[in-house]
């Protein structure tokens, strides 16, 4: 079965044609991240308009890099929600359009559970049940995945996501946008014990995140060695930040597969390119022999091959959305 699906929930305006939930025919992906570099980060009518200029090129050329007309495609799958509004329409309104005129089943599928289904792609014996931990630009969870479209939430962050919170760390150190990718080569050439940020533990939910402190503390620490004129240890302060958020990252995950008696361990989300997050969570799941899933770098930033994957799943669950869909800005996984 042949799913042609559509993201567009923030900077990047994607299309791609999956076979089964599991073989990507073809993956477009059209970043907008040249656009927002000068605003320091997404503005978010910008992206609006870009999705709109963009989005049917970028349709045709997933058909076209596949071979395929929409003859050849069973139904259209498309991010509806979380993410900008204004973005989300565009992808949902071009999916409607594509649904209405070609009578193809519409299916409406959650970004972050697309971001899950990106190990699917990347590992075809990967089965649910597994315990996730899902770390983007706007979430941090981590989830018990009963089946293909069933999550049970178990930790959540309070307060920022660990994206939120690399992107911020990244403009204090004067990095440009999306900083993630720019903390990690810097924290690769820094001492990582050099500065002891604060890693947040909740004991009456051990699953849970807060980022916001470690925030403000590298903020704090920044200003405190710029007001007194001193040199600014740049990849240290990276290699410190990154240890203290993906230490916290790797702690809970790790409690919470221990508590549940996993075997198996999925990593997704765009912080999940992380290399030291990678080398950190394998060496902690090797230690205690559970099998650990990540989807390659590529696959863990926003991208419409995983909203191909999750829409097959949704679609073989019975899930058909009407032609009043709707974006939402907000919606739980579960
Ligand atoms: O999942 P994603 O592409 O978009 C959302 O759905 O939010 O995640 C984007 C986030 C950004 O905050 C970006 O800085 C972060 O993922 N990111 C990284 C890395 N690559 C992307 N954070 C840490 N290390 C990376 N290598
Ligand atoms: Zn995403």
């Amino acid at each position: 079965m042949n799913i042609l699906a559509i993201e567009s929930s923030c900077d990047e305006t994607a299309a791609a044609v999956v076979a089964d939930g599991r073989r990507v025919i073809s993956s477009v992906v059209n970043t907008q991240i040249a656009e927002h570099i000068k605003y320091g980060g997404v503005v978010p009518e910008i992206a609006s308009r870009r999705h709109v200029t963009n989005i049917s090129s970028v349709v045709k050329a997933a058909l076209y890099d596949a071979g395929l007309t929409m003859r050849d495609i069973d139904a259209v799958g498309v991010t509806y929600a979380p993410g900008l509004i204004g973005a989300l329409l565009v992808g949902v309104n071009f999916a409607k359009g594509l649904s209405y005129s070609y009578q193809k089943p519409l299916v409406a599928t959650h970004h972050i559970r697309s971001h899950v289904a990106a190990n699917y792609i990347a590992h075809p014996e990967l089965e649910p049940p597994f315990i996730c931990l899902i770390a983007s630009g706007s979430h941090s969870h981590i989830v018990h995945v009963e089946d293909y479209t069933k999550y049970k939430i178990l930790g959540r962050t309070r307060d920022d996501a660990a994206g939120e919170a690399f992107d911020k760390a990244a403009r204090i150190l004067g990095l440009p946008y999306p900083g993630g990718v720019h903390m990690d080569s810097l924290s690769k050439t820094g001492d990582p014990d050099t500065i002891h940020f604060p890693k947040v533990h909740f004991k009456d939910s051990p699953y849970d995140f807060s980022f916001s402190g470690v925030k403000t503390a590298i903020i704090n620490h920044v200003h405190k060695l710029e007001q007194k004129g001193l040199e600014i240890p740049r990849a240290d302060i990276a290699a410190s930040f990154t240890e203290a958020v993906c230490g916290v990252l790797t702690d809970n995950l790790m409690a919470a597969a221990t508590a549940h008696g996993v075997s198996k361990v999925v990593m997704a989300g765009g912080v999940c390119a992380n290399s030291q997050l990678r080398e950190k969570l394998s060496r902690e799941c090797d230690v205690r022999g559970i099998a650990l899933y990540m989807p390659p770098k590529e696959l863990c930033t926003d991208n419409a091959a995983m909203v191909g994957s999750q829409s097959y799943y949704e679609y073989i669950s019975g899930s058909r959305a009407p032609l009043s869909l709707n974006g939402r800005s907000a919606a739980t996984i579960e």
